[in-house]
């Protein structure tokens, strides 16, 4: 089999020093929600045009909440570094939009080595995998988005490669065939993932840490919104960044969109620095109301309510009635309606609870 060169490799080649180019995220996902607005994924808008990479925090201290994961991934690092070695490898899992790419070109610039990110999607032959494993330098990263995305084949050349730090790769076919073993760098992998429960369990148990990602609280949204305006050069009073905050789902990525959005509105408007007033008047014009529920989060539970009775329906016959992708409704839409205790799991379907009720103006 062909190792491929380094210069036709599927990752993307990422230098831990501030980054002077943008760095694409290789997403294979092209289906964004209806109201890209709050769609806790990046739209392909803005993983082409650099966007997101100008306000990524570059460095541990920058990255503001997830205390557990910072403390927990600040001691790794000390400990690596103490010993001169790699990472143990990490698996990082929770919804979109929480900072798990952004913690891994974290992690390489604090030991100081270089990340290449691919994802799962454009690992398709066994070559992308091994071209990708044998380019890497001593203490490097590589980052595998959507990891539970992985084929079988693609997965099961990891293993020794995570192990044994070697792979094991096919040369010629049928009678002829022999196995050679190729020897690899020391390197951490880190995957990332919105399903961790999809991926196998060899797999799994070969991340030395397993992290998840939790929602932001709206005081760390409110820092964050702070953070991004400052370097968007947008002044925000303290109760505006408070009222995005609250409106962002608890998800970093929709924080730093709905800024961009009140952004837009108060400089068209000619309305100087963005207050309370201003951030809600902008939003309700996008249609998020003061929880962050978009169009669709009202249809999913609105149609529980008048078609299902409340529930328990199945996440199925939901998708069906509102016309929307059930794949979509369960990465999506259901966490953070599970997260605000609008929406309950039970063996038999999901269950409106009486604070959407409440909510939507239900009695
Ligand atoms: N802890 C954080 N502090 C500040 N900004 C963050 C944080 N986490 C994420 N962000 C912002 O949110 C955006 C999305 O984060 P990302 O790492 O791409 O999410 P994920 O990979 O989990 O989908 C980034 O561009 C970054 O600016
Ligand atoms: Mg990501």
């Amino acid at each position: 089999m062909a190792i491929k060169r380094s210069s036709d490799l599927p990752g993307i080649p990422h230098s831990a020093a501030p980054a002077a180019s943008p760095v694409p995220e290789m997403s294979s996902r092209s289906r964004v929600p209806r109201d890209a607005t709050i769609a806790p994924e990046a739209t392909p808008a803005e993983t082409t045009s650099g966007a997101e990479e100008s306000i990524r925090p570059r460095r541990l201290s920058d990255y503001i909440g997830q205390k557990d994961l910072k403390d927990v991934l600040d001691i790794a690092i000390r400990a690596a570094k103490g010993r001169s070695e790699a990472l143990d490898h990490l698996l990082l899992y929770g919804p979109p939009g929480l900072g798990k790419t952004t913690m891994s070109l974290i992690l390489a610039a604090e030991m100081g080595v270089n990340c290449r990110i691919t994802a799962a999607p454009a690992l398709e032959r066994p070559r992308d995998i091994t071209g990708l494993l044998v380019s890497l330098n001593p203490g490097d990263i590589l980052f595998i988005d959507e990891i539970h995305r992985l084929n079988r084949m693609t997965e099961e050349l990891l293993y020794p490669a995570m192990e044994d730090r070697r792979i094991d790769i096919t040369i010629g076919k049928g009678q002829g065939a022999r196995t050679r073993s190729i020897p690899l760098a020391p390197f951490t992998l880190i995957g990332a993932t919105t399903r961790v429960g999809a991926l196998t369990s060899p797999l799994r148990d070969r991340f030395g840490m397993i992290q998840r990602l939790r929602y932001y609280d709206t005081d760390e949204l409110s820092q964050i919104v702070h953070r991004t305006a400052a370097l968007l050069e947008t002044p925000v009073t303290d109760d505006g960044a408070l009222e995005i905050a609250r409106r962002a789902r608890g998800t970093p990525r929709v924080a730093n969109r709905l800024l961009k959005r009140v952004r837009d509105f108060t400089q068209v408007k000619e309305l100087g620095t963005v207050d309370r007033a201003i951030a809600a008047d902008a939003l309700e014009l996008f249609e998020i109301d003061p929880l962050g529920l978009d169009w669709t989060d009202r249809a999913v539970l609105q149609t529980a309510i008048q078609q299902f009775g409340g529930g328990p329906v199945g996440l199925d016959a939901i998708a069906a009635a509102t016309g929307e992708d059930a794949q979509t409704i369960e990465d999506v839409y259901e966490p953070y309606l599970l997260q605000i205790g609008f929406l309950s799991r039970t063996p038999r379907g999901r269950v409106v609870t009486e604070a959407a009720m409440r909510h939507l103006g239900y009695r």
